[in-house]
């Protein structure tokens, strides 16, 4: 197990544990839950037995009260109704500003009970415990909450950074291959914008973590969350374009997933939108033909199965990239790639270009 310290630039010293099999956290990290008057440990109703076994088995009972907090599953999860009802639960159930909340799951649950914990008698202490392979490496660490609102997502939340995020693998042992494919879209994202090292990783890993390896997902869970830490310490709020690499390929890819009704899954809806950016940026005469097919190559890896879900309406995919929070008042915006590591904001694409992207990510 690996054990991250990174002092957030507006925020306090956040922690990361990183690895496979881990054994009681409270005990790792006594200074984190001494002052602790209580604990409430928040999952999704749908969560297996296997998850709560081994969550458990990171947060023993002790010697706090606790109690649990179950949500629907997956995104209906993200309601504003939603984080309104676990904050009513901690009220009444007596939790104060000295109390913990646990989030234990996918990254509805992160970003729900973080929500909750960032507006509970105005932030209170969280945990994020990321159980899929998506989570473990985007959505559950960062400290990024949100709900989503009009079927748009993550419209409205706070930055409320976890005091320490839990990666253990383990959780992703029994993730079926559309899990585990899903969240290498976000890994195959780690390989466009990171540097060299990881990049090597990465390509090293991706196969054998495809087919749900335990050292290969342990060594890519470690250096992705590593490098998005990094990142996140340094522009915890997206100001200097630091964190903003880490959007490459979602603003289109939200827009695939609100074009699908929910039915993609957001680590394809990231592969997707990870092949526009490429399309357009090599269209913008960017990106060269050869890192083109050496990127776009990592892509073809993940074999995604056809993106039937995704109605092919470019007038309203045009209207959604507009709308989009990343936009910042411009038409569209979007991360371009220039090479392995190089990326290039730009706006107000043309549509020519735009257009040809679209129906290349959605082939
Ligand atoms: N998922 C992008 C970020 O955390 O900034």
């Amino acid at each position: 197990m690996k054990i991250f310290s990174f002092k957030i630039q507006h925020s306090r010293t956040v922690k990361a544990a990183l690895g496979r099999n881990m054994e009681d956290i409270p005990a790792l990290f006594p200074e984190l839950f001494k002052s602790a008057d209580k604990l409430c440990l928040v999952t999704g109703s749908d969560a297996p037995p296997s998850l709560r076994a081994r969550a458990l088995a990171l947060f023993p009972e002790g010697k706090k009260p606790r109690a649990y907090f179950w949500l629907p599953p997956s995104e209906k999860a993200k309601t504003l109704e939603q984080a309104g009802e676990l904050a009513s639960f901690l009220f009444e159930n007596g939790f104060s500003r000295s109390s913990m909340i646990i989030a234990a799951g996918g990254g509805a649950v992160t970003d729900l009970a973080g929500f909750a914990a960032s507006i509970y008698m105005r932030g209170v202490t969280w945990i994020s415990v990321p159980t899929t392979f998506l989570a473990q490496i985007d959505a559950g660490l960062g400290g990024k909450t949100a709900v989503n609102l009009g079927g748009a997502k993550n419209i409205a939340g706070t930055f409320h950074q976890p005091a320490l995020a839990v990666c253990d693998t383990a959780f992703l042992d029994s993730l079926p291959h559309a899990e585990l494919r899903s969240g290498a879209g976000e890994l195959v994202k780690y390989a466009l914008i990171g540097p060299g090292a990881l990049r090597g990783i990465v390509e090293k890993n991706l196969s054998k973590t495809l087919a749900g390896d335990k050292a290969a997902l342990t060594a890519c869970v470690s250096a992705c969350a590593a490098y998005k830490l990094k990142l996140v310490a340094k522009d915890e709020r997206d100001e200097t374009g630091l964190r903003e690499r880490l959007n490459l390929g979602h603003t289109a890819g939200h827009a695939f997933e609100a074009m699908a009704g929910g039915r993609l899954p957001h680590g394809e809806a990231v592969a997707r939108g990870l092949r526009f950016a490429l399309i357009a940026s090599r269209e913008q005469g960017l990106l060269g033909r050869t890192d083109f097919k050496k990127l776009n190559g990592l892509i073809d890896a993940l074999r995604l199965p056809p993106a039937t879900a995704v109605r092919r309406d470019f007038r309203q995919f045009l209207g959604l990239v507009s709308r989009d929070k990343k936009a910042r008042g411009a038409r569209n915006r979007f991360i371009l790639v220039e090479g392995p590591g190089r990326l290039h904001p730009a706006e107000d694409l043309k549509t020519t270009v735009l257009k040809k992207a679209f129906q290349g990510a959605l082939k």
